[in-house]
């Protein structure tokens, strides 16, 4: 059992915890919040013991447990994530973990100074579906390129478009639709062919000044990567990998409930390689049950993996970002 505990009060928390519970490998033992008021409100939900912090640096060093899960907002994730792992405590840190670069490897020292793991939240590459998807790459052969899409409307774009400046649409905390969700793509494209050479972003600005969406093209060797990610419009294409041999097909780039395989021979055909995805409510179950295995084995070349993914993500929202002027504050 690992005792954990958490950052970030919103349905995200607690979708992490329905899942690690699921896996009976993690236990929630305290919960941090700036009002000690909602952090009794969130830990009342639990028929279990649960201390209540409301200062990070008592959460840091509370040995009663030995890894924290982060969901503060986006701008909070690399202070946070500092202190608690200067504090001697694993961490898994939602996406995106950082603003930038320099920030995510200042984590990934204090990480391996102290002994511990710092893990970005990707849930998407753990499930059962892509790791199918990412299995029978091979059978394509040659690589001729693929397209990722994840375009899902944000009633937050309703306040925007009101004069408001919700903090995900807003340059000021980290937010814009690259960053937040446009890393879904990303991450996939460097799970599934490694860190792209280079890296084009064409944005559909919003009056808040942020990305609300855009076209991403990633550049390979010998072949690209179109992503459409948006959170101002919706989106019912499907994303593909295609190559000599033939196609894959997902229909969506997380939560993936089938993989088709098309074969060019077989007009027509199609043949389903997909399993049953996890159930809608505990679709953070695979990454909690990864993540726990990892951290009980101390499995370093998977906590090398994990990192390579996140430094390949955040090289092309960064670089992205500053070639379309989507600046943060500590970049201006
Ligand atoms: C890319 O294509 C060239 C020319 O066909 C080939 O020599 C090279 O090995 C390919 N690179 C990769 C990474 O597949
Ligand atoms: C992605 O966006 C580009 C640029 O707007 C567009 O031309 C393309 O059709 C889109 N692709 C998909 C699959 O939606």
């Amino acid at each position: 059992m690992i005792s954990f505990g958490i950052i970030g009060t919103g349905w995200i928390t607690a979708s992490f915890i329905a899942g690690a519970h699921a896996t009976s490998k993690w236990n929630l033992a305290t919960v941090y919040s700036r009002s000690a008021e909602s952090a009794k409100h969130f830990a009342a939900k639990y028929d279990q013991k649960i201390n209540i912090h409301t200062e990070i640096s008592s959460l840091a060093t509370d040995p009663s447990i030995s890894a924290v899960y982060i969901a503060s907002p986006n701008s909070y994730h690399y202070k946070h994530a500092k202190e608690i792992l200067e504090g001697g405590k694993h961490v898994i840190l939602e996406k995106p973990a950082t603003s930038n670069a320099k920030e995510l490897d200042e984590l990934f020292k204090i990480a391996k100074e102290k002994g511990v793991f710092l893990i970005e939240a990707y849930r998407h590459i753990h499930e059962v579906n892509f790791k199918i998807l990412k299995g029978n790459l091979p059978r394509l052969g040659k690589i001729y390129g693929a397209s990722l899409n994840y375009a899902q409307y944000s009633s937050r774009y309703d306040n925007a478009l009101k004069g408001e400046v919700p903090n995900i649409f807003n340059l000021e905390y980290a937010g814009g639709a690259l960053v937040d969700l446009g890393v879904y793509c990303i991450a996939a494209a460097v799970e599934l062919f490694g860190e792209p050479r280079q890296s084009q972003y064409f944005p559909v600005m919003i009056p808040t000044g942020a990305d609300g969406g855009g076209n991403l093209i990633l550049t390979y060797d010998n072949f690209s990567v179109s992503i459409n990610a948006s959170k101002i419009w919706n989106s019912e294409v499907p994303s593909e990998v295609y190559g000599e041999k033939g196609t894959l097909v997902v229909p969506t780039i997380t939560d993936i409930a089938r993989v088709v395989y098309l074969d060019p021979k077989k007009k027509g055909e199609r043949e389903e390689l997909g399993k049953e995805k996890e159930k809608e409510h505990l679709n953070l179950k695979e990454e909690a049950a990864e993540y726990a295995r990892v951290i009980e084995e101390m499995d370093l070349e998977a906590v090398k993996k994990y990192e390579k993914v996140s430094r390949g993500v955040i090289k092309v929202t960064e670089g992205c970002r500053r070639a379309n002027g989507l600046l943060f504050p500590m970049e201006k």
